[in-house]
């Protein structure tokens, strides 16, 4: 039997666009779900504050998608479920799940060695990932670097051009020749996976936003939350601010034409 909160939708927050790539995979593989995604536009970025402030705005965050009566909550944002999650977790009467474990563990079954790690420098100080990776595998050699330039160059649409291939030299140029395998940690750097691919040729990219919706499928099911039906889903997309390039951005992550609406009360 359905759980419930079956019928109700799964929510999904990020700093800003960077999590439509989960939200992407998201509808991907449950396609009847109904998705509520909210983008903190306003604060963004998140990458650079401190603990304090990224563990109020995910409270905010999460408050925000309850009150949108959502029966799941994907922490999208790999700074937030780095630096954030493991203090608030059990705060909340509704599952939440985080990035970092989804993406380490198909890192760390992979068997590659050395692995790389990047994210914002908020995640990379945290050494969430870090940590998580050698208590998988205490042989693993992993090397972790901040490429903060990625996440405007992203959000600005520049992650296909010049600059981006310049930033991805400048960052990660050091790595070639020296690690197997590498996490993306950050929702925003999917977007930017051809120009890392350039400069790394040779190195596995782990994509957290697809692994984290393997496990909320998982959970789901397990939890009897799946809505199920054959009706296509419904996605409806918060911004806290406005943002010049969703439009561009939205279709070519999710592939379809949404007016996301500004809310200002998160
Ligand atoms: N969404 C953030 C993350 O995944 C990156 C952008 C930011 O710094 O807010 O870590």
């Amino acid at each position: 039997m359905k759980n419930r909160k079956a019928n109700l939708p799964v929510g999904i927050f990020d700093s800003g666009l960077g999590g439509l790539t989960v939200l992407a995979e998201a509808i991907k593989a449950l396609p009847q779900e109904d998705f509520v995604y909210l983008g903190d536009t306003a604060h963004l970025p998140y990458g650079t504050k401190s603990k304090e402030v990224i563990i109020k705005l995910a409270i905010n965050n999460i408050l925000f998608l309850l009150r949108q009566k959502v029966k799941f909550v994907i922490v999208a944002c790999n700074t937030t479920s780095a630096v954030a999650l493991p203090y608030i977790q059990s705060y909340f009467n509704v599952p939440l799940l985080g990035v970092v474990e989804a993406g380490v563990k198909a890192a760390a079954n992979s068997s590659l060695n050395p692995m790389g790690v990047i994210g914002t420098p908020a995640t990379i100080a945290s050494r969430a990932y870090q940590n998580a990776l050698q208590r998988a595998n205490q042989k693993l050699k992993v090397y972790s670097t901040a490429c903060p330039l990625f996440v405007p160059l992203a959000e600005e649409g520049l992650h296909h051009s010049p600059l981006a291939e310049a930033a991805a030299e400048l960052y990660l140029g050091k790595y070639r020749g020296k690690i197997n395998g590498l996490i993306l940690g950050c929702t925003h750097y999917p977007l930017l996976k051809k120009v890392i691919s350039n400069t790394l040729p040779q190195v596995r990219l782990f994509d957290s936003s697809v692994e984290v919706v393997r496990f909320l499928r998982r959970e789901m099911t397990e939890q009897r939350l799946l809505k199920g039906g054959k009706q296509r889903g419904r996605i409806t997309i918060f911004l806290t601010d406005k943002a010049p390039y969703f439009s561009r951005l939205a279709y070519e992550i999710i592939k379809r034409r949404i007016k996301p609406l500004i809310v200002n009360n998160v």
